[in-house]
């Protein structure tokens, strides 16, 4: 997406029209990094006859936010009275860059339009800043659109770590691997394939100490043709034994090796190293400890159509004893691929958010 498609000539004169410059504001924050430590964040300036005057976007942690990249295009008379429809809550925090809320007041913006109020108790704010200070701030312009494009970076930030996806590959008795423990290629090609996809589109990917002993796991994302997906998460090993996968070496992007069981804290480590999403590929004891810390925010379990019997639980001690103290989840797809279900839940109780400000 480049931003010749403009809408520049545009007159938005009420909320439809806002609604409109959003999307191109959404659009334009496409072309920034999808798996990065900051957001994706596209703006459009406006001047005070709906003219578009400038358009920018957020290029990635350390480089200028999207309404400092579209101010650097306008000279002060230009900005005087524009509007700024910007698709995140300018933020209010001084990070690699400063406050874009200060820099939008000095600049003597007449009104600013956002999607999304950033979650952040730390970056948020910035929207009532500028109301202070007498500006008119427009809130909420498509912010459902806005959190489709940045939804693993909200969820992180209003939870305070990395959100976590389970994947396990088990028969339909639930089994994750043979009695004598052969595991590999449970489920059929599509699955696999899937798996890859599903793989390239998470900031990370994590595997217990026991897996890169007993599989030696190359964790890349790979197109059915052998070729790397362009992004390759990032690959961690967890879990308190000093182990090196061999594989992992020739990874394209260098191991992280958490050595610690505690998983809250692994989260947040990953956070700090700006992780927003984590897929844990297992085995079952890691995923297992994820489940009943309530660390598991999706599943995708991908059942193949055999049964195996045996003590090799894809999901072991997940601290139920009893019925009543079972997890529910809530089931928003199953999907036939080849002989396989895919099966994408998540917990029907949101897990408990520690950043998210009131609204
Ligand atoms: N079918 C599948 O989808 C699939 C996927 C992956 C693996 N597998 C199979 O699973 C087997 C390995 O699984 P596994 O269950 O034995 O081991 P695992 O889950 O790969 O690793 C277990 C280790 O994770 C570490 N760990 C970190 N945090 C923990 C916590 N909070 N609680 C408990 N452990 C924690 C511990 O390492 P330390 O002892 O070092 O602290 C523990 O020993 C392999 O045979 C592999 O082939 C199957």
């Amino acid at each position: 997406m480049t931003p010749e498609t403009s809408t520049r000539g545009a007159t938005p004169a009420n909320a439809d029209g806002y609604a409109t410059v959003m999307r191109r504001a959404i659009e334009l924050s496409l072309n920034g990094p999808a798996h990065d430590a900051n957001p994706r964040v596209g703006c459009v300036v406006l001047d005070a006859h709906g003219t578009v005057i400038a358009e920018g976007w957020h290029r990635g942690a350390g480089t200028p936010h999207a309404e400092v990249d579209a101010l650097s295009q306008l000279s002060p008379a230009q900005v005087r009275g524009a509007t700024f429809v910007v698709t995140l809550e300018p933020c209010n925090h001084t990070g690699r860059t400063g406050p874009c809320a200060d820099e939008l007041l000095a600049a003597g913006v007449a009104r600013v339009v956002f999607g999304l109020s950033d979650p952040g108790d730390v970056e948020g704010g910035g929207g009532d800043k500028l109301r202070a200070a007498g500006i008119e701030v427009v809130a909420g312009v498509g912010a459902d659109d806005v959190m489709a494009v940045v939804r693993d970076w909200y969820d992180s930030a209003a939870l305070g770590r990395a959100v976590v996806t389970i994947k396990w590959a088990s028969s339909l008795d639930g089994r994750a691997a043979a009695n004598d423990g052969t595991s590999q290629w449970i489920s059929g090609e599509r699955a696999r394939e899937r798996v890859h996809q599903q793989r390239s589109e998470h900031d990370a990917i994590a595997v217990g100490t026991s897996t890169v002993l007993a599989d030696n796991p190359s964790l890349t994302a790979r197109m059915p043709n052998g070729e790397l997906y362009a992004h390759q998460p990032i690959p961690v090993v967890i879990g308190e034994r000093e182990v090196t996968g061999e594989r992992l070496n020739s990874h394209p992007r260098e191991t992280i090796y958490l050595r610690t069981r505690d998983l809250r804290r692994a989260l947040s480590d990953l956070r700090e190293r700006g992780i927003h999403s984590l897929y844990v590929e297992g085995g079952p004891t890691l995923a297992s400890a994820f489940i009943e810390a309530g660390l598991a925010d999706r599943f995708y379990i991908f059942l193949a159509p055999v049964l195996l019997g045996g003590q090799k639980l894809a999901v072991t001690d997940i601290g139920v004893s009893t019925l009543s103290e079972r997890i529910d989840l809530r089931v928003d797809s199953t999907e036939l691929l080849g002989a396989d279900i895919l099966i994408t839940a998540r917990p029907a109780s949101e897990p408990a958010q520690t950043h998210r400000k009131e609204a």
